[in-house]
């Protein structure tokens, strides 16, 4: 049989959590393009080609299943594959810099600059790279810089194209996205390239929904968006600690305030915190870029949204310690979900990590729940097994502790059969609600001593 002829070859450098499922939906929207991903990890490319795919995401194994061995591949071939694609999507992490110079602040850009460098020794023909991981504003001028300095006379036109999806919800963000940004250079080179890959999406997004610009734009609004999201949470989540010293709910005000509509009710639920690889990431990335320009206030500002969010952990933490009479040294805490958020089992700076170290900090026993992301939990709590139990039974979790800390906001917990998991407490039993899921007034009815955030507590003595 003759091989099939596609109209474009499509490349993704890195097969994470936005580049897997980005170019899962591209080749299932787009069966005219073959769509390949690669990663220098061959374990993690092995596992997107098997049905227990390396990051759960609801939906994205069928979206997966659609185009695999279609038009979507996966391989660990990094140069065939850069030879022969036209369009390469560069999606590598960009953790922050744990050492030098912007050490905690600014990206590590080393994946990215030997991301550059192979496209650069294994290209054949001019090229057209797309940032897709979040990156500092001016990579892709940097990235054209290296890829430009060549003696190949091959031209690789630089385009940003930030990934605005939220993980849990990932595959119908892909689907129905808000928008989707391009940003290109503004002269015949640039605005070409980005008409290919308007294209690209143009095949499910609206056009009305593809919007454009110039590329240090686009590579700072995914900065501000996220430093935008992240600043309504640490907002109210620092009026929930007012809320807490007052008899305000902050749930009452969130929903009084979110009425209005130039305010809006989205992100506006207080917790013990926000976590996820982006928000901190970015705001620091911003950060570090206004120091940079000696914007010294404007960096301060945006600082604080991290520091509320420090606070809010902290505050968790010593409420917790503070009503369990000053101490939880050798008492049993039972938490309930690690993941940073629910439907996902990413614990990237999950509040979950800081509260049960300080917790073990304080000699607690600690003995963790969660639906998905045991094995992250584990992985981030390396050296603690002394004292921390980890169990898929949330039942099992509950079972002889003096307290539970509600850490996630999985729906299963609010399902749960509270008057068993009472029965099997020591006692005073205590619930600390870090996300305000559960129904405090039946909990205390069945005899806890019940601890939202935001809201006054419901106590027994
Ligand atoms: C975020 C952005 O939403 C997304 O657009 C971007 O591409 C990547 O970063 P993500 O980190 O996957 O996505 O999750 P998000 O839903 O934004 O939640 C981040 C954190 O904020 C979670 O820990 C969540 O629990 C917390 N959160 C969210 C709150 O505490 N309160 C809220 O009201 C909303």
């Amino acid at each position: 049989m003759a091989k099939r002829e596609f109209e474009k070859k499509i490349l993704c450098i890195g097969a994470g959590y936005v580049g897997g499922p980005t170019m899962a939906m591209i080749a299932a929207k787009c069966p005219q393009y073959e769509v390949t991903v690669v990663d220098v990890d061959p374990a993690r490319i092995a596992a997107w080609q098997s049905d227990s795919l390396p990051i759960y995401e609801p939906g994205l194994l069928e979206v997966v299943k659609k185009a695999r061995g279609n038009n979507l591949m996966f391989s660990t071939e990094i140069e065939a594959n850069i030879r022969k694609a036209d369009i390469i999507f560069v999606s590598v992490n960009t953790p922050t810099k744990t050492f030098g110079d912007g050490a905690g602040r600014a990206a590590d850009l080393q994946y990215w600059e030997k991301t550059a460098r192979s496209i650069l020794s294994a290209a054949e023909s001019d090229k057209i790279i797309v940032e897709k991981s979040t990156l500092p504003v001016r990579t892709a001028k940097a990235m054209a810089r290296i890829l430009n300095a060549n003696e190949s006379g091959f031209h690789f036109e630089v385009l940003s194209n930030p990934e605005f999806l939220a993980e849990g919800t990932a595959v119908a963000d892909l689907e129905n996205p808000d928008r989707v940004l391009i940003g290109s250079r503004e002269n015949e080179q640039g605005l070409k390239a980005r008409a290919q890959v308007v294209d690209i999406y143009a095949n499910w997004v609206p056009r009305k929904r593809i919007i454009t610009s110039n590329v240090w734009s686009a590579e700072l609004s995914k900065l501000v968006a996220n430093a935008f999201l992240a600043q309504r949470i640490s907002s109210i989540n620092s009026i929930s600690a007012l809320c807490e010293k007052t008899e305000a709910n902050v749930v009452e005000v969130a929903h009084a305030i979110g009425m209005d509509s130039r305010i809006g009710s989205r992100f506006l639920d207080a917790g013990v915190g926000f976590g996820g690889s982006c928000f901190k990431k970015d705001i620091l990335n911003l950060v570090y870029i206004c120091e940079h320009y000696g914007l010294n206030e404007v960096a301060q500002y945006w600082e604080s949204v991290v520091k509320i969010n420090e606070y809010q952990e902290q505050r968790f933490v010593r409420t917790m310690v503070k009503v369990m009479f000053n101490t939880v040294a050798g008492k049993r805490i039972a938490i309930f979900g690690f993941a940073f958020k629910k439907d996902t089992g990413d614990t990237r700076e999950s509040p979950a990590i800081y509260v049960t170290k300080q917790l073990c900090a304080e000699k607690a026993g600690v003995v963790i729940f969660d639906p998905k992301a045991l094995d992250n939990a584990k992985r981030d709590l390396r050296g603690l097994e002394d004292y921390v139990e980890f169990t898929d039974d949330p039942y099992a979790a509950a079972k002889g502790s003096h307290a539970i800390a509600v850490l996630t906001e999985w729906e299963l917990f609010a399902a749960l059969d509270y008057q068993r998991i009472y029965d099997s407490m020591e006692k005073p039993a205590f619930i600390f609600d870090g996300r305000n899921i559960l129904d405090h007034q039946a909990l205390y009815e069945i005899g806890f001593s019940v601890f939202p955030i935001g809201k006054p507590a419901l106590k027994h003595f």
